[in-house]
């Protein structure tokens, strides 16, 4: 099928809720990466999300809404979500609540996974907000992405891996976090657990909530392609804290420091060692590297610090190192 570019205008996202209305895939701007929407309340329109993406049935996906109201209509919030909820909302933040059991299929069985939770989430980009109210029920969206490949900030780079798969993209410009929703699963009793860092730093999680979040338990189920050892995966290898690059190898770097002659191509992360803006580069700057060096290079990646965004630049940056799956995983 032709992929439609849709502008951002009212319009534009018109066009698209009528595609999602019509059981149709459209990936839209949100503030972290491009999500690929589909109708969260049909089994047949999420199906087509695992289609197009190559992606493991068994990985959930996340409700987009466009406020707490509908959040609470699919799930049951606890004292400590709803207090997250309020402060971060509309961000990246998605919480994992229990799905309501007491009205039908509040979403789709296969968006979920199966699972007794789901992952919502009310995106701060304007116009994912307004696609969320045009569309007037929970979206499904996974980033807009081939399943394990790096997650996509731009139009272009949705186009790159998904163009004649979907319906329609709608171009919103580039991203303003770069990196993914943090994702946490908070208990009744206030137990949180951090599931994936993302765009909210934990340490501004844990001074709302008043308490240190936890890591993921083992036996903690179910495992989200976040925790799968590689996703986010460029077709280069990539090695990670390196001070300088090898002979024959591209550089990423991050900080003033970092302004060496070397042969291979390098990019930065921030020249003045800003964690957001390297967030925001993180996916265009493995992109683009990914673009220029052979398929057997490597590419440098300079240390970058474990504080705020860093832990969710880190976490991308070691599954991005990890070696390949050879079957289930993509
Ligand atoms: O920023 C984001 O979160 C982006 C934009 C598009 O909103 N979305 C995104 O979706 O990153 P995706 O599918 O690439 O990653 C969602 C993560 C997965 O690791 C999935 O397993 C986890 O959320 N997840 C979703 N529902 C869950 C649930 N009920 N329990 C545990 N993990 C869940
Ligand atoms: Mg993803």
């Amino acid at each position: 099928m032709p992929t439609k570019l849709l502008p951002p205008t009212e319009a534009g996202v018109a066009e698209a809720a009528d595609i999602l209305r019509a059981g149709g895939l459209v990936a839209f701007p949100t503030e972290t990466v491009y999500g690929l929407g589909a109708d969260a309340r049909s089994e047949a329109a999420v199906a087509r999300i695992f289609e197009a993406k190559g992606r493991p049935r068994f990985n959930p996906l996340i409700a987009h809404i466009p406020d707490l109201a509908t959040a609470e209509a699919i799930s049951r919030f606890s004292a400590s979500a709803l207090s997250l909820a309020k402060r971060f909302w509309p961000g990246p933040l998605t919480l994992v609540a229990d799905r309501r059991d007491d009205i039908p299929a509040p979403v789709a069985l296969l968006a979920t996974a199966g699972l007794d939770t789901v992952g919502v989430r009310v995106p701060a980009h304007a116009i994912a907000s307004a696609l969320l109210r045009a569309f007037g029920g929970p979206v499904a969206a996974p980033s807009a992405n081939l399943s394990g490949a790096v997650s996509p900030t731009t139009a272009a780079h949705v186009l790159d891996g998904l163009e004649g798969k979907i319906d329609a993209v709608i171009d919103g410009g580039p991203c303003a976090v770069g990196v993914e929703s943090t994702i946490l699963r908070i208990a009744d009793s206030g137990e949180a657990h951090l599931l994936r860092p993302g765009g909210v730093p934990a340490e501004d999680i844990e001074t709302e909530l008043g308490r240190a979040l936890l890591e993921l338990s083992a036996g903690f189920t179910p495992s989200s392609p976040g925790q799968l050892e590689s996703h986010y995966a460029p077709k280069a290898k990539l090695r990670l804290n390196a001070i300088e690059p090898h002979k024959h190898e591209a550089y990423i770097s991050f900080g003033p420091h970092a302004s060496g002659e070397w042969p291979c191509p390098t990019r930065t992360l921030s020249p003045t060692g800003d964690l957001s803006e390297a967030a925001v580069r993180l996916f265009s700057v493995l992109r683009e590297l990914d673009a220029l060096t052979p398929e057997d290079a490597s590419i440098a990646v300079a240390p970058i610090p474990e504080i705020a965004l860093g832990v969710a630049i880190n976490d991308r940056l070691r599954r991005a190192a990890a070696p390949r799956p050879t079957c289930t995983e993509k």
